[in-house]
């Protein structure tokens, strides 16, 4: 029988210590801020501290079996939190070969430990592999894990329990662009429901197969140029959510009803008190929806605040803006739910109670936490308050006047100049019966960057959206221009010069006449895709050398120092730059081409702008 009343403490304690009896130190999980690696604004696994070992870049002090428990921040689902299952912040448990056993051992261990230490039964246990792809002698070839498939029969799991599956579910990494990554064994435990249809499988998402472990092989190393190639080693990197593998185990519905997430919801809801803000009419579903972001986001936060390493603060260019989003998110949720300000300190509090046996960071660091949060939350509820005394100045005008549209220029008024987020401007007018103007919105506020290019960005200061904050974004957006424009009229539109204000972007390149209609829209569409596409924009330090070697671009004639910041967005763009840049396409709304003009003999000049957050 599984055990069903585990708790996070006992799962962390029966972990380390089985591992440790196989030969493993215990090693302290690392810093949540990544210690060297500039590629990511967080750590999102266990294996990703420890890839300079993987690698064999370095010698690990503690040896070749390593075990521990990893903080881990993943925020590129941030929008999906609410649900039963997406968390911006989880703790992995993970065991580590550094070129020391391989999978015999790591597999075996892995099922001793589901089976004896768990208590799961074998007959409950599934498991994928990878399958191999392309061809034996051709380029991309790799082959298929039949060793893994061979040491699952060895245990016992009979064929129609091993699921082959491709690169898409049995492959993990690299973390970043490049680095160590293989095929995998993923483990699902048959929850005994019925199958959701004849396809229903592990990966399926109706329910019936919950996946509890990831057993890494890394023997592969993906280049610069996207090829995988033997890394040399043979590694095992293996991760086990606790949160997850809690709910599972004890038959919560979701994380947020085990012990894990049960004083922080408790909190919450005393914090409500008697319930919803006045005139706020919330469905169970919102409030429910309202409840989890608010936990979710204030764990991620505190943790993020109490980092040994520190230096995240709510701010608005990269880890800061993500700190930022999640406290400015949790505010504007609380906001819904009645709940007064000083809420995020209070959270804050339970968290670190909850977990600083674990993390005595959390206790060490409190106080400075403490600080962070309430100016945080105090300046964003300032401008929420004025915003909304706005609004409803504007829905009672409207009223009075039999009316029941918001119209794009007022919705933009109350963004742009008191800083209210359009999304609560559509929320409230929901609300209030009221339709809200989009188009209008994006028309207005297109139209005001278009027109206001030399009035001050002072009108920015007051939203969520600084002045420091579009720069970013629209230095993002011209590596986007500039890739557009060398796939729609070839590599001679090149750079020949960049200027940013709080309004737009500037872009001058190499072109002998006029751009076409075609051409243009051509390149809004491209650079559009990207943003749909929600591409990672990552950074890394190297030199020209082999930035250029990578194939990046770089302004020719300019002077480099010896290392540069080389900036990769997805694979569409790789530019030496100082930046900064935003961390993911997404940020950047929409772009438009306001004008095409002639700069100077041939060369041509591009201005354009992108749309706000909402
Ligand atoms: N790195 C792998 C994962 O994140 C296993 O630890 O699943």
């Amino acid at each position: 029988m599984a055990k069903t009343d585990i708790t996070a403490d006992e799962l962390r304690d029966l972990y380390l210590t089985f591992f440790e009896s196989k030969g493993h130190k215990i090693i302290p999980g690392a810093s949540v801020i990544p210690e060297n690696d500039p590629t990511v604004l967080f750590t999102t696994a266990g294996m990703h501290p420890l890839v300079p070992y993987l690698m064999g870049a370095m010698e690990h002090p503690a040896g070749t079996r390593l075990t521990d428990v990893q903080k881990c921040v993943r925020t590129g689902d941030i929008d999906a939190v609410g649900d039963a299952a997406h968390l911006t912040f989880f703790e992995m448990l993970g065991n580590w070969s550094l070129n020391d056993y391989f999978k015999k051992e790591a597999i075996s261990w892995s099922f001793e430990f589901l089976t004896t230490k768990l208590g799961f039964s074998p007959e409950q246990l599934n498991v994928t592999v990878f399958r191999g792809e392309g061809k034996p002698g051709e380029d991309g070839y790799i082959p298929a894990d039949e060793e893994a498939v061979a040491i699952w029969k060895s245990l016992g799991l009979p064929d129609e329990r091993i699921f082959r599956l491709p690169r898409e579910d049995n492959w993990w990494g690299p973390a970043g662009t490049t680095g160590p990554c293989g095929p995998d064994t993923e483990m699902f435990i048959d929850t005994g429901k019925p199958k959701c249809g004849p396809d229903c499988r592990p990966g399926c998402s109706c329910g019936k197969y919950i996946e509890i472990w990831n057993d890494v092989f890394m023997q592969y190393l993906k280049n610069e140029e996207g090829k995988f190639v033997p890394l040399g080693r043979h590694n095992v990197d293996t991760g086990m959510g606790v949160e997850r593998t809690v709910c599972m185990m004890t038959g919560a519905p979701t994380v947020y009803d085990t012990e894990i997430f049960q004083p922080i919801m408790a909190k919450i809801d005393e914090l409500r008190g008697a319930g919803e803000a006045p005139g706020s009419a919330l469905d169970a579903g919102e409030v429910l929806k309202a409840r989890r972001i608010i936990a979710d986001h204030m764990r991620t936060a505190t943790f993020i605040l109490c980092d040994p390493k520190g230096g995240v603060k709510p701010g608005n260019v990269g880890a800061n803006y993500v700190l930022r989003r999640l406290i400015r998110r949790a505010v504007r949720y609380a906001r819904q739910l009645g709940i007064a300000e000083g809420f995020t300190v209070t959270l804050a509090e339970v968290i670190c109670e909850k977990y600083s046996h674990v993390y005595p960071e959390l206790k060490a660091n409190l106080e400075q936490c403490r600080l962070d949060l309430e100016a945080e939350e105090k300046r964003f509820n300032a401008t929420l308050d004025k915003g909304e005394a706005m609004y409803k100045k504007v829905a009672e005008q409207l009223k009075a006047h039999g009316q029941s549209q918001i119209s794009g220029k007022t919705a933009f008024k109350l963004y742009d100049t008191f800083g209210f987020p359009f999304e609560m401007t559509c929320e409230m007018a929901a609300k209030d019966g009221l339709m809200v103007d989009k188009e209008g919105f994006e028309e207005a506020n297109r139209k005001h960057q278009e027109l206001s290019r030399t009035t001050s960005a002072g009108a920015f200061k007051a939203g969520l959206q600084d002045n420091s904050e579009v720069v970013t974004r629209l230095h993002t957006a011209t590596h986007l221009l500039h890739a557009a424009l060398h796939q729609v009229l070839g590599p001679t539109a090149l750079q020949k010069g960049s200027n940013i204000t709080a309004e737009r972007l500037r872009f001058d390149f190499t072109w002998p006449q006029p751009m076409t209609a075609e051409e243009k829209a051509k390149v809004e569409e491209l650079v559009n895709g990207w943003i749909a596409q929600g591409l990672d924009v990552t950074k890394k330090m190297t030199t020209v050398e082999e930035a250029k070697k990578e194939g990046a671009m770089a302004l020719f004639g300019a002077k480099y120092g010896d290392q540069v910041s080389l900036y990769t967005i997805g694979d569409v763009s790789k530019e030496i730059c100082c930046g900064p840049h935003v961390a993911n396409t997404k940020e950047l709304g929409s772009f438009k081409i306001v004008k095409e003009q002639s700069s100077s003999a041939g060369v041509r000049r591009i201005k354009a702008v992108i749309g706000n957050l909402g």
